[in-house]
């Protein structure tokens, strides 16, 4: 492997080579930009070969642009993290997210208030961010009986980071794709999903809209380039 990455520095540094304008290769740009980390990683959190080759290609994708290697792909261009991507899974990247269209609620009642149920809004219980939920009568005895009623995979994603928040009766949930999802927290049909246009981590927060003239909720969250945004908390449009 070392002579590999030998030779690839060579011939970047062979002066007078004719500049090719080709698909990148994307093993070389792995040895290039990637190798060093990743051949034979030092730490659990580091993937190596076997790990990367099961990402979802734009997991892969998001994590060189928005995620945490953003850094580390910057001298790459986006033919090359294409190309790397490609290499590192075996697979093509196609466009992002099917659209989706399965688990989607059919008659969403409107959210008119946020305490319909037990409410886990923003990042904790209440404003003190306690982490305990006081609504149930919820005993370390009860864990073990506890069922699974529904579950959401994320599409697209390698990893969960964004808390759901829990407020009137849905459940709202951010994800390293940028797409935020407003789930009915009894059933786990979808609502609506927004898209940001970066990685969403932050809990969302949930509150009455307060402008004069006008009443329902609004949710609000911030993405990885920094934009924060608000959206309706009943149709997901963008306010
Ligand atoms: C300087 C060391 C270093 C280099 C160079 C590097 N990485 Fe990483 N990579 C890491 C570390 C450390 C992590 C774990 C980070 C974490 O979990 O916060 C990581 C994580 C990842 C992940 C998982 C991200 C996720 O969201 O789960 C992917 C995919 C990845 N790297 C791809 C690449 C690719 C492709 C390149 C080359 C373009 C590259 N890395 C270059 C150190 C590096």
């Amino acid at each position: 492997m070392q002579s590999k990455i030998l030779a690839v520095f060579m011939l970047l540094l062979v002066p007078g080579l004719p500049v090719l304008a080709q698909t990148p290769n994307g093993e070389t740009v792995f040895q290039t930009h990637c190798a060093t980390c990743h051949l034979a990683p030092t730490s659990p959190e580091i993937p190596n070969l076997d790990a990367l080759s099961i990402y979802e290609p734009n997991a892969i994708l998001m994590a060189l642009t928005d995620g945490v290697m953003r850094l580390q792909a910057q001298p790459l261009t986006e033919a090359d993290r294409v190309a790397v991507t490609e290499f590192l899974t075996n697979r093509k990247v196609v466009a992002q997210t099917t659209e989706f269209k399965t688990g989607m609620c059919k008659t969403p009642a409107p959210m008119t208030t946020l305490e319909a149920g037990p409410l886990w809004n923003g990042w904790g219980t209440d404003t003190g961010n306690r982490r305990f939920q006081t609504a149930v009568d919820l005993r370390a005895e009860d864990l073990p009986r506890l069922k699974l009623k529904w579950a959401f995979g994320i599409p697209d994603v390698s990893q969960s980071r964004s808390q759901p928040a829990v407020a009137g009766g849905r459940l709202f949930m951010g994800s390293q794709s940028g797409a935020v999802y407003a789930l009915d927290a009894a059933s786990g049909c979808t609502l609506w999903i927004f898209k940001a246009g970066a990685g969403v981590r932050t809990a969302i927060s949930a509150g009455p809209i307060t402008t004069a003239n006008k009443s329902g909720y609004e949710v609000y969250f911030a993405d990885a380039r920094a934009t924060a945004y608000a959206v309706a908390a009943n149709s997901g449009r963008l306010i």
